[in-house]
């Protein structure tokens, strides 16, 4: 199974210093381009624009952006440096709003220089090896959500999922996809049926794109279908993954997810909601606190008479999620 590198270090070939270099998904699946980054702006506009998506990669991809940045700095004492670098993580915090992964890995590296009393050059190398464990811990996260999800699952299971929370998300396996490429591990044959999500089509364009490669069957539906779908008796489980969790479970995911929880219930087929722990954000006691992304109504006009509301994710209640796939085992509830 060839799994795409959505992000990874390499060094510039011009002045030899680390670049953030990733799969620009906003092309998939037309093309494959590779963009090499390396200033503020470029990383904050790749994150903005989707270029690199999915919580858990947004964190990777920041971590490691802030480590890159960091390494051209001017500054030469360790007081400029250190602002400097909070500066610059607080204009890639301000990216995206809702996926928690994004600030949670940025001030985790900002904790990790905080703590060292190096000078500059050991600053930096602190900081590339901060971003590259973020990186290697979400590939082994990854593994063991996919080992846990197995539960769920059965070796003729058919699954719905919405957006893409697969290798594209992540930087390993993906948290809604691992159970499925692990049970193709396993000789089994799991069918996936992929919402579109409009309006950015992550299901049509990416989760489509990724699952295939990797020769597992995927069938692409329109968001609008997928109560008829399930009605229809084509749907064993629903897996999604998670951008924010709130304290008590409710979970905050592409928009599209709350209606299919809702309509999950409605045909009583399980509803999984599949996340490393560190997607929970404990200082949210529920869901209404956590914040929405709104996007740009250029994503989704097209009568300019019109008002557009387009709010890019929403947030599913407790109470309608049947369980929690996580680094720690199948959870049925987070309290
Ligand atoms: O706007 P996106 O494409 O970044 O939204 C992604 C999602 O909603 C994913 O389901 C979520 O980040 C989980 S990824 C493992």
């Amino acid at each position: 199974m060839q799994l795409p590198i959505v992000l990874q270090k390499l060094e510039s070939p011009s002045d030899g210093l680390p670049i953030l270099d990733i799969l620009d998904q906003s092309q998939l699946p037309l093309q494959i381009v590779r963009l090499p980054l390396s200033t503020p702006e470029a990383i904050q506009e790749a994150i903005r624009s989707l270029r690199v998506r999915g919580a858990p990669a947004i964190g990777g991809a920041a971590a490691l952006g802030l480590a890159v940045c960091a390494c051209r700095f001017p500054e030469r004492t360790r007081e400029a440096f250190l602002a400097h670098l909070h500066q610059t993580g607080d204009f890639l915090k301000a990216a995206r709003p809702t996926a928690v992964n994004l600030a949670w890995a940025i001030d985790r590296c900002l904790k990790r220089v905080m703590e060292s009393s190096g000078e500059v050059p050991a600053l930096q190398q602190l900081l590339l090896e901060e971003a590259q464990a973020i990186i290697d811990e979400d590939r082994a996260l990854c593994e063991r959500i996919g080992e846990a999800g197995l539960a769920v699952l059965h070796p003729h299971v058919s699954v719905l999922t919405h957006c893409n929370a697969g290798a594209l998300a992540t930087c390993g396996i993906g948290t809604a996809l691992a159970p499925i490429y692990k049970a193709a591990e396993k000789g089994w044959q799991p069918v996936v049926y992929s919402d579109e999500t409009r309006p950015l089509l992550q299901g049509a364009r990416l989760t489509a794109w990724e699952l295939s490669t990797c020769g597992i069957p995927v069938t692409t539906i329109c968001d609008s279908m997928a109560a008829q779908v399930m009605r229809e008796g084509k749907i064993d489980v629903v897996i999604v993954g998670a951008d924010r969790v709130a304290a008590n479970g409710d979970a905050a995911n592409k928009i599209g997810t709350y209606q299919l929880a809702i309509a999950a219930q409605f045909h009583h087929i399980p509803f999984y909601v599949a996340f490393p722990y560190s997607t929970i954000d404990a200082t949210l006691p529920d869901g209404s606190l956590i914040p929405i992304e709104q996007r740009s109504a250029d994503e989704i006009q097209h009568c300019p008479n019109a008002a557009v509301y387009n709010p890019a994710f929403d947030v599913t209640p407790h109470e309608l999620i049947t369980g929690y796939i996580t680094e720690r085992g199948l959870l049925k509830q987070l309290q």
